[in-house]
């Protein structure tokens, strides 16, 4: 039996209809709603490419059923900045040129940004903790660890 599943995303009350609550919630994201800024990587939790905040926190989307967002807020990647007003993490990507393929980036940007929120002033090492389970298959992983530390001193 179909359910409706109500979430804020972006700012914006929005309704899902699913068969079943414990769908991802990056199919609803890229399908329903078509954001595609979480991507979809392994589907299993391992990649960081899917990643989103949920209540202020980074979440793998491809392992978060929708039924348990519940009344907390989702922000994907294209409500952390827009192309006339991006986010200084964003940025710090673009003026880094801290992006090869770019499948990655989306995923990297949204941990990056949850981990700057509570740690404004990081040390290399703490961003590539931070990072670690994110993985780059180009290997750009020097200049993303750039552009965060880039963004935090602009921050
Ligand atoms: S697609 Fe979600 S962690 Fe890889
Ligand atoms: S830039 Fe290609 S996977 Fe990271």
């Amino acid at each position: 039996m179909t359910q409706t599943i109500h979430l804020t995303v972006n700012g914006h009350p929005v309704s899902v209809t699913v068969d079943d609550p414990n769908m991802p919630l990056l199919y609803a994201l890229r399908n329903d709603l078509e954001l595609h800024g979480p991507r979809f990587g392994c589907g299993l939790g391992q990649c960081g490419a899917c990643t989103v905040h949920i209540g202020g926190e980074a979440v793998r989307s491809c392992v978060t059923p929708i039924g348990s967002v519940g009344a907390r807020p989702i922000v994907t990647l294209e409500g952390l900045g827009s192309p006339e007003k991006p986010h200084p993490i964003q940025k710090a990507f673009i003026e880094e040129q801290a992006v090869q393929c770019g499948y990655c980036i989306n995923g990297m940007i949204m941990q990056a940004a949850a981990f700057l929120a509570k740690n404004k002033r990081p040390s290399e090492t703490q961003i590539k903790e931070a990072l670690a389970n994110n993985l780059c298959r180009c290997g750009t992983h020097l200049r993303i660890i750039k552009a965060v530390a880039h963004a935090a001193a602009a921050l």
